[in-house]
């Protein structure tokens, strides 16, 4: 078995809990992950801090052009050889270059129950249709806005007093254990997809990996 850290690229747009999630759970040994790039579409961006505290090399790539930003991203993103790409929070759609120079390498952290709600404003979307559960899903990206293959979701209960922040506050800590225990997958090298299917120790799934509350995965 790969027992070497597993090279990571991190891309985000804002507050970077779920960054700082890896790079807590590195530090603590939860997880053995060589992070050598933090992207950021936003120069403001409050996760940058994380990794600058982390030691973690940063670029801010903010074109406005969509085939600009996507040669930008794909070429920092060659320059680091990453085995895993994390979308966390990142807020740009990534067209066919990094997609096709990274194919099963890049997954993406969503807050809704997928196939539900691809887009935005899933937490809104979930109570006006009355879901009696909501939560966050972790998908290979492919060219489908939110629709690649799902490797694991974590649920929680909707409350009737629940508001979108309410709801949103809640998942939060969920969606970090979900990122937390995939990416623990991942550097075991246990998941990987192959013709749009997720296999986990070789075996197709039929069904997202769900987190139960010992944040494991089953
Ligand atoms: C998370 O809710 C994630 O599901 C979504 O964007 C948010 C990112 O939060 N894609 P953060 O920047 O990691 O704090």
């Amino acid at each position: 078995m790969n027992s070497a850290p597993l090279r990571m690229a991190v891309l985000i747009s804002g507050t970077g809990s779920n960054l700082k999630t890896l790079i807590d759970a590195n530090e603590s040994g939860a997880v053995n992950l060589d992070i050598r790039l933090v992207i950021s579409s936003n120069k403001d961006a409050k996760g940058l801090e994380h990794a600058c505290r982390a030691g973690i090399p940063i670029k801010v790539i903010a074109e406005s052009n969509s085939s600009d930003q996507d040669k930008q991203v794909t070429a920092s993103l060659v320059n680091c050889d990453p085995e895993l790409i994390v979308l966390a929070g990142y807020m740009r759609i990534l067209g066919a270059e990094p997609l096709d120079a990274f194919p099963g390498r890049l997954i993406n952290l969503h807050p809704s129950l997928l196939p539900l709600y691809p887009g935005l404003d899933t937490y809104q979307r979930a109570l006006d249709a009355g879901d009696k559960f909501h939560g966050a899903s972790i998908h290979f990206v492919t060219p489908e806005l939110d629709g690649g293959p799902v490797i694991s979701q974590v649920q929680i209960k909707v409350l009737e007093i629940d508001s979108a922040p309410a709801l949103a506050a809640r998942l939060g800590p969920r969606e970090h254990s979900l990122l937390r225990s995939t990416v623990e997958l991942f550097c075991h090298r246990r998941v990987e997809m192959k013709h749009d299917h997720v296999y986990v120790d070789g075996r197709k799934q039929t069904e997202p990996l769900l987190l139960n509350e010992n944040d494991q995965l089953e």
